[in-house]
């Protein structure tokens, strides 16, 4: 009950190879794959669509835990859920106050609902939406890039959530996660990691998933 969730992001791995590389996150154990979606708009970058997902969903066993980073989500989420993601996080700060219906809108889709916030996005303005939710994503980086340092003073939140959170929320982390940077974020309670660079510069990452999981 206690194992630590371990969600390798795909935004470091080798593109033209999508394949073999969620193979290889299989093999070495990880949990989830983590597909960060960008639209170019809510963080400066442009990444992947539904229809790869869709491609994903085909040659891969594991849930898809996709984190949405783009304007208007309701538009969307449709099309994550049917190209088979299990997993659909938006941001709060992009739901502009709609984050219950969108939750409501990912559960009647059969998946689970998640939220996340940004750096500077405080606890105390989610806290009220904690109960609904089934994943709640503590970014540690400003969203947009993968190899970003992690933000101390952002794992902070994971101890207030822990706090206020029923018991069943899963506290997932995002953003400059390593073999130190996990162990603080599972000592807060976090109980879901994502790891981009860590994994995928690692020489060896059956080795570099399982190290996540040290307590
Ligand atoms: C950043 C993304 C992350 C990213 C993490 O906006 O949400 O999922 O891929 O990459 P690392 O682990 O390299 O910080
Ligand atoms: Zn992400």
């Amino acid at each position: 009950m206690n194992k630590v969730i371990i969600a390798p992001s795909i935004l470091s791995s080798d593109f033209a190879n999508l394949e073999s590389e969620i193979n290889r996150l299989e093999i070495a154990g990880a949990d989830w794959v983590h597909i960060d979606v960008m639209d170019g708009h809510f963080v400066p970058n442009l990444t992947i669509g539904a229809p790869v997902v869709k491609a994903i969903r085909r040659v891969c066993n594991i849930p898809l835990d996709v984190h949405l980073m783009i304007d208007n989500p309701e538009k969307y989420i449709n099309d994550f859920a049917l190209s088979g993601a299990d997993i659909i996080t938006f941001h709060y700060e992009a739901a502009k106050g709609k984050s219950l219906e969108l939750i409501n809108q990912i559960k009647t889709l059969g998946k689970k609902a998640g939220i996340s916030i940004k750096p500077k996005t405080q606890v105390n303005e989610i806290k009220d939406l904690l109960p609904y939710a089934d994943l709640l994503l503590v970014m540690t980086v400003e969203p947009g890039f993968g190899g970003q340092k992690f933000m101390d003073e952002c794992a902070l939140k994971i101890k207030e959530i822990k706090n206020l959170a029923p018991e069943n929320l899963i506290i997932e982390v995002d953003g400059g996660i390593n073999k130190e940077t996990a162990k603080i974020c599972t000592d807060y309670g976090a109980n879901a990691l994502v790891a981009g660079n860590y994994i995928f510069k690692s020489e060896n990452i059956s080795s570099a998933v399982e190290s996540l999981r040290q307590k």
